[in-house]
């Protein structure tokens, strides 16, 4: 007998309200097993509803005698992917999801998880809960609040050492990291692994986790199983120092970031205090980072890196099919793209120059994935797959007669980069896409080589190529939304985040950096060293600071380009000259062995003949150096960055703030755990902002001119997120 029934708000009120809030929590009764169904699409998410929904049906169930057991699982996709991120920050409604964990854990008849697609987050504290976990060969498990700025507050940090012990907990708790079924089982996550075989694309997974489930629960009342609680296992001894070793580890990895620190401390007490005191101070800890700004940051990244995507004017187009991709170029970029898409299973052929170019070019590919099978992220044979049949390389332009799409990544020239984009026109299928991942070089112009613009796109990857998750959709002004389309279409399958960009001289990224890169030179030549201004930026937590960066890419890069502006360049710009004067000198960074820092066996160090070229510089200009301090630096950083950002915005290069957020998080380095820089300036403020814009103003009246935008926000006390809400 079956009978499915929506249940009950607990002790629910008589509603006033004509629309109740619909309980997307079932239980369907079956041979005395209750089937506790979660339909929350589009991730079976606990909101407040899903809350409500599940105290309710164990209230009913433990008021039921004829149940005997239970089993709890998710509808569609997924098994509960976790906490309504959208409720953060929100004044918490009753019930909150410790509560109801609680409950589930203390209900009187044995409890299966039966789980599938992701269980993460508060859904995997759900299922820690509950007394017995089964799950499909295909589920992955995980705790991803610390990515969140958060820790696992409702249980998680107390029960997860209980079951697999505190080494494991503590990797997975600080690390957010997921593991597959296999991995929950032996790290005894998880009692078994359905053995249904791996379901295909079609299948109905929620229902397959329901059957594994129901044959469990089954199993436990013939044989009468016990209910089994999670709490009540004894957290195995450890070592006196680990936590402290932990600590100093995560402080090491983690730099700056909160969260970790406090996810030590709540399994700490999952191992020094008794469980229902280790969950307090689990909750305490919890609610400390809650109000914290990094979690604020960390969820507008999540946020974000999904808004992304939704570009209006791709809305109604779609994407042109892609199989067969045409790389141009097989140096530093073209290698690395090639690899990303032949890592994502699409067929590659790859141009270069001459027959010596070709080789080069396949031994940058072949050991970029040897690199990957090294790693443990490619098998023997799928390498030599790739290599035998979906990867070739020549120096026959004809071999692109058949691509859906060729991404070309020449040297940064316009001329280079026209010569070839007249001949992709002779060459290449109509309705081929005819990309360029150039850095800074005008689209449009590129376009107008060939006989169709319509179909030219600029695709700017970052470096690595595989690696890097950007990729700048740069659109130019006839490109046509079925191309922009197929642009996003492409970064997806890749497993890249796409951002759209308008056409300008270095779209988002580079633009808003060559207009922060002339602020920190204004800090060296006020007077801060290179040195200084890395390190202030280190600890404001860049991944690297930006002389760094430049040894990084090549000093060369960089000379190259300010000469191919020094044409156009304003007089009034002051031009610092101690970069060009190190490549003068033959510094080009780390491919040279010396830039501004000296790179050789004893790790990089300050290469002092900078300060010489800084020193000249300043006399020149008759500066007088003063004293910078590490917060000036950081000030002048960010208002730079925020200015220029804010120009790319009024100017539709970026649609949103948002869109300048995902591209300075994804390809420049920027700490995640501080959202971005337009997240940040509404953090600390935008008024603060504009007024250290006009502090330093008045030493650079030409570098620093407030954007109108931002003096327009100010003024109407505004801040950027209006604008991503708009
Ligand atoms: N809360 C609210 N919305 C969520 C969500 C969540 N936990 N997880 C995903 N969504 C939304 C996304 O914003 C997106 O919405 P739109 O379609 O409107 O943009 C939609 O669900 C689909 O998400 P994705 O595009 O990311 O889908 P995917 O298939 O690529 O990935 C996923 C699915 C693996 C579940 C991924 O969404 C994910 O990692 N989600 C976050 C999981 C997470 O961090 N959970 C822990 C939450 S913290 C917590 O649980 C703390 C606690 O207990 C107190
Ligand atoms: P690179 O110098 O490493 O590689 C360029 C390759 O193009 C060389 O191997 C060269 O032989 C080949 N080439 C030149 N002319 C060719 C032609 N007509 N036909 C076929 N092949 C030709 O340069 P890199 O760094 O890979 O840059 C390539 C492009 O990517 C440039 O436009 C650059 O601005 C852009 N870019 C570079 C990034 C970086 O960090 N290096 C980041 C993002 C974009």
């Amino acid at each position: 007998m079956s009978d499915v029934v929506p249940n009950a708000e607990p002790n629910a009120e008589p509603n006033p309200e004509p629309n109740p809030e619909p309980n997307p929590v079932s239980t369907e009764i079956l041979d005395g097993i209750a089937l506790v169904a979660i339909a929350n699409p589009p991730v079976n998410a606990l909101s407040h509803a899903v809350r409500a929904g599940i105290d309710a049906a164990f209230a009913d169930i433990d008021s039921d005698d004829s149940i005997r057991a239970v089993v709890i699982y998710g509808c569609d996709r997924t098994f509960i992917a976790g906490a309504d991120i959208r409720e953060f920050g929100k004044p918490p409604q009753a019930p909150v999801l410790p509560d109801v964990i609680n409950r589930i854990e203390a209900c009187e008849k044995p409890v299966v998880a039966a789980l599938h697609g992701t269980a993460l987050g508060g859904g995997l504290e759900v299922a820690m809960g509950a007394h017995y976990r089964i799950a499909l060969p295909t589920a992955r498990f995980g705790l991803p609040e610390v990515t969140l700025g958060i820790l696992p507050g409702a249980g998680g940090t107390q029960r997860l050492p209980r079951l697999t012990g505190v080494g494991v907990a503590l990797d997975l708790i600080t690390s957010g990291r997921q593991v597959d079924a296999e991995e929950g089982l032996r790290i005894g996550l998880i009692d078994r692994i359905a053995s249904q075989a791996g379901p295909d694309d079609t299948a109905d997974l929620g229902a397959a986790a329901r059957a594994a489930g129901l044959a469990f629960a089954r199993e436990l009342i013939d044989t009468k199983a016990a209910v089994r609680r999670t709490r009540d296992i004894a957290p195995a001894d450890v070592a006196s120092d680990v936590f402290a070793e932990y600590r100093a580890k995560m402080a090491r990895k983690s730099r700056g970031q909160l969260a970790p620190q406090n996810c030590i401390s709540a399994v700490e007490g999952a191992v020094n205090l008794p469980f229902a005191e280790g969950l307090a101070n689990e909750r305490i800890l919890f609610q400390e980072l809650m109000n914290s700004d990094q979690r604020a940051a960390l969820i507008h990244a999540f946020f974000a890196e999904r808004q992304v995507a939704k570009v209006p004017e791709i809305k109604a187009a779609s994407a042109r099919a892609l199989t067969r991709i045409g790389v141009i170029g097989g140096g530093t970029m073209g290698a690395g793209i090639a690899v990303s898409a032949l890592l994502s299973g699409l067929d590659v052929t790859l141009i270069e120059r001459d027959a010596e170019a070709v080789s080069r070019a396949e031994a940058s590919v072949a050991g970029i994935l040897q690199g990957s099978v090294k790693r443990g992220k490619l098998s023997q044979d799928r390498y030599e797959a790739i290599l035998s049949g979906a990867f070739r390389a020549s120096s026959d332009y004809a071999a692109l007669s058949d691509a859906d799409i060729v991404i070309e990544a020449v040297f940064e020239s316009m001329d280079v980069k026209k010569d070839v984009f007249t001949r992709l026109d002779a060459i290449c299928k109509p309705g081929a896409v005819l990309a360029t991942n150039t850095s800074y070089l005008d689209v449009n112009q590129i376009a107008a080589m060939t006989s169709r613009p319509e179909d030219v796109i600029g695709l700017h990857f970052f470096s690595p190529a595989h690696v890097m998750r950007l990729l700048e959709v740069v659109v130019a002004d006839k490109t046509t939304a079925e191309v922009t389309a197929t642009g996003f279409a492409l970064a997806k399958r890749l497993k890249k985040i796409a951002v759209r960009a308008g056409v300008c001289d270095g779209f988002i990224g580079n633009r808003i950096l060559s207009h922060y890169r002339k602020a920190v030179d204004g800090a060296v030549l006020a007077g801060a060293s290179p040195f200084a201004v890395d390190r202030a930026l280190v600890d404001f937590g860049l991944a690297m600071g930006p002389f760094a960066v430049s040894d990084l890419a090549g000093l060369d890069i960089g000379w190259a380009t300010r000469k191919r502006l020094a044409p156009t360049r304003d007089p009034r710009e002051t031009y610092a000259k101690f970069a060009d004067r190190l490549c003068e000198a033959g510094h080009f960074g780390r491919k040279t062995g010396t830039g501004f820092y000296i790179h050789d066996a004893e790790g990089p160090r300050p290469n002092e003949e900078v300060l010489d070229h800084v020193a000249r510089d300043r006399i020149e200009k008759g500066i007088s150096p003063r004293e910078i301090s590490d917060q000036e630096i950081v000030d002048r950083y960010m208002a730079a960055m925020v200015n220029e950002a804010a120009r790319v915005v009024e100017e539709g290069i970026a649609l949103r703030p948002l869109d300048v957020d995902v591209t300075l998080l994804n390809g420049y380095g920027y700490p995640r755990w501080r959202g971005g820089p337009m997240h940040y300036a509404d953090t600390v403020g935008l008024a603060r902002i504009l007024a250290d814009i006009e502090r330093f103003a008045s030493e650079d009246a030409f570098l620093w001119q407030p954007a109108p935008l931002l003096k327009r926000l100010v003024a109407e006390g505004k801040t950027f997120a209006d604008l991503n809400a708009a």
